[in-house]
């Protein structure tokens, strides 16, 4: 277990800027996750930490002491890779034992810790058999054998499940995350999908162009993006345009006054999650704190637990709702009249543009 600190990391190919002014710091035993679309520089992060890639700038301390100089295998990093990077012609078990007799470890405490290590990845029973023998699902518990027997102090893991099918996916993130709370090791995690970095995660630090936009629990990613970019990359999003009248901000679809011009920004939208947003059949008041939204119905989707509705308002902006069925919408034909009502206490704000920044 080891806490790990990155302080104004920079790393160029070339003249291609990947991390720019890294700052992150990790306590120990957490699970902490990279998430960003692809390009955005996670890879290059994570191979930095290990000592794979030398930075241009910047350091990286594990438990307050920095690992500037230090060759990837005296780092004390173990690694997962997305394609396991198993070795095809030798048994599970020894490739579980290669990095230990590396170490000049003893016989019999390898033969010890590959048999704890493969019971912990529930792979006791495939021992001997050879990586071909493997599903893709065992072939990663064994990468992740090979990388936790070392006992390191940081456990890396690039896009360890993207080749994996949808199922298995899901039934492997729950597993490592079960195995690194067991073994309390401080984890960094790699990913471009959203839904698994919310589910696995302590902490999620979405990383755009080589910057990082937010590193927060995933609630507070989900629920206080702090800018547009997280706002659309984590979760599905509706934007909608925003006008200034006189003092106040105001939709420009329905005309609610939505905030007051405490602002300087010129350009704003209003984000609205699909899920917050309620429709109901015809033109209808708004009601307490709610905002209406006049539109017209585009397409309805009913999908068993859930309904999507999707509707164009009078500026062609198209949101989407996910609610409950109700059957009288289910029932409404295309292009009917609906109103889309939303609390205001679920609106948000951001300066347009990638990573404007939140507003309130
Ligand atoms: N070896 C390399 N040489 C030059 N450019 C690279 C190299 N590796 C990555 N890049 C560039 O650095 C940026 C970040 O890449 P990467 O860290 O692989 O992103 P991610 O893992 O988020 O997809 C991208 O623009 C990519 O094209
Ligand atoms: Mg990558």
């Amino acid at each position: 277990m080891a806490s790990v600190e990155i302080a104004g990391l920079r790393k160029l190919y070339g003249d291609v800027v990947a991390l720019s002014d890294i700052n992150i710091s990790i306590p120990s035993g957490s699970f902490f996750t990279l998430l960003g679309p692809s390009g955005c520089g996670k890879t290059t992060l994570l191979r930095t930490i290990a000592g794979f890639h030398n930075q241009n700038a910047g350091r990286i301390s594990v438990d307050g002491h920095s690992i500037e100089g230090l060759p990837a295998h005296r780092r004390d990093v173990g690694m997962v890779f997305q394609d396991y990077a198993i070795f095809p012609h030798i048994s599970v078990r020894e490739n579980v034992a290669f990095g230990l007799k590396q170490r000049k470890i003893s016989a019999s405490e390898i033969t010890k810790r590959v048999n704890d290590v493969l019971d912990v990845v529930q792979l006791g029973a495939f021992a001997d058999r050879m990586p071909h023998e493997l599903s893709g699902g065992q072939q990663q518990r064994v990468g992740l054998a090979r990388a936790i027997v070392i006992r390191p102090k940081v456990l890396l893991m690039d896009e360890p499940l993207s080749n994996l099918d949808a199922r298995l996916r899901v039934d492997l993130r729950a597993e490592l995350r079960r195995i690194q709370r067991d073994l309390g090791i401080t984890t960094v995690y790699v990913t471009h999908d959203q839904e698994e970095a919310l589910a696995m995660s302590d902490t999620v630090c979405v990383m755009y162009e080589g910057v990082i936009q937010q590193a927060a629990s995933p609630l507070d990613i989900y629920l206080r993006p702090v800018n547009k970019f997280v706002a659309t990359f984590v979760g599905a999003n509706n934007f909608l345009a925003i006008n200034r009248s006189g003092s106040q901000l105001v939709l420009l679809s329905g005309g609610a006054k939505v905030l007051g011009s405490c602002v300087d920004a010129t350009d704003i939208v209003c984000a609205i999650r699909p899920e917050t947003i309620l429709a109901k059949p015809g033109s209808v008041a708004p009601v307490g704190d709610e905002i209406a939204i006049p539109a017209t119905l585009s397409n309805v989707s009913f999908v068993g637990r859930e309904m999507e509705v999707i509707a164009v308002t009078d500026q062609g902006e198209t949101l989407k709702s996910l609610a409950r069925p109700d059957p009288e919408i289910i029932g409404l034909s295309q292009n009917s009249s609906v109103t889309l009502c939303v609390n205001r206490s679920d609106l948000a704000f951001f300066e347009a543009g990638d990573a404007g920044g939140c507003i309130g």
